[in-house]
């Protein structure tokens, strides 16, 4: 039986898939979602017959739409900090799993959506896949490590330039910047990340763990996972953020100019 309200799981083979399943919403990353995903990985990893793990999207459309954007009504300060908080948690956990996970991005990677692919250890995307960090259309950041990690992939003048403005990138770009490994097909994506995973599985599992654990210490001096909390937490207390989110659900475009005023 399937323990989870918005995943799938299976495993074949050794590979656990874990699978976002809320494709009517574009899989968008809700609080259940994020703590599901961190328990998946818990147990694939717990579990001596995982080697090893792929993230993915159910659908044609979208890996995940980023986080959900009707949790952030209401929120203060330090509920978006917090909010933020267990998003790095899990992400971390991704990040820090001694068995390698592979995102399977199969369409929008947006927002937290872009942030869990780059968590992972590598990406293989559909030719129809687009990653972006659109967050400032909202009044807010990226909050799940994204403001960290898109500058160790692509370097800090490109994710300025992407945070800033919220571009999407398609597949091919993203190649080309070194956000993605290998781009492919929409049906070859899942066996093209089989075939890098058994590719791996017949190295050392332990000099595996030891390369991830090795690669992840290169990132640890940063102070910015903090940082990045704090300003998350202080869109909350603007008042563009109201904007941005309105402006989503009634579908327009925001406007942080005539109406509003910053107030942090
Ligand atoms: N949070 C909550 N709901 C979301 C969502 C998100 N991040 N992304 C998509 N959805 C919902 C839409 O509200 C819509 O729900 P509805 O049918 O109840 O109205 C449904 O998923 C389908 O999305 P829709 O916008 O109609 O699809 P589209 O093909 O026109 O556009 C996207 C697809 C991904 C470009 C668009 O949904 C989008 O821009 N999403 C938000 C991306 C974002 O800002 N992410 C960062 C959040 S921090």
């Amino acid at each position: 039986m399937n323990p989870y309200q918005n995943l799938k799981t299976s495993i074949e083979n050794g590979i656990c898939t874990v699978t976002i399943n809320r494709p009517d919403k574009m899989n968008a990353l809700n609080r259940a979602t994020v703590q599901e995903i961190g328990e998946a990985i818990k147990e694939a990893n717990a579990n001596k017959e995982v080697f090893s793990i792929i993230i993915t999207g159910e659908g044609l459309k979208a890996f995940a739409a980023g986080a959900d954007i009707k949790e952030f009504l209401g929120l203060s300060n330090e509920q978006g900090m917090a909010m933020a908080k267990a998003g790095q948690d899990v992400f971390q956990s991704i990040e820090n799993s001694p068995k390698p996970v592979i995102a399977a991005v199969n369409g929008f990677a947006l927002g937290g959506g872009c942030e869990l692919a780059m968590a992972c250890h590598l990406r293989v995307a559909s030719e129809n896949a687009k990653f972006g960090q659109p967050e400032v259309n909202l009044g807010l950041i990226p909050g799940y490590g994204g403001t960290q990690r898109l500058i160790r992939y692509i370097g800090r003048g490109k994710a300025l330039e992407f945070m800033m403005t919220a571009e999407m990138l398609n597949a091919h770009k993203a190649l080309e910047l070194g956000l993605v490994n290998y781009v492919v097909p929409l049906e070859a994506l899942h066996s093209k990340c089989v075939e890098i995973l058994n590719e791996i599985k017949t190295k050392s599992p332990f000099a595996i763990g030891a390369v991830i654990r090795a690669a992840n210490a290169y990132d640890e001096t940063s102070k910015g996972f903090e940082a990045e909390l704090t300003e998350f937490g202080k869109c909350f207390a603007s008042e563009e953020i109201k904007e941005g989110i309105n402006a989503f659900l009634e579908k327009r475009k925001p406007d942080f100019h005539t109406k509003h005023t910053q107030t942090v």
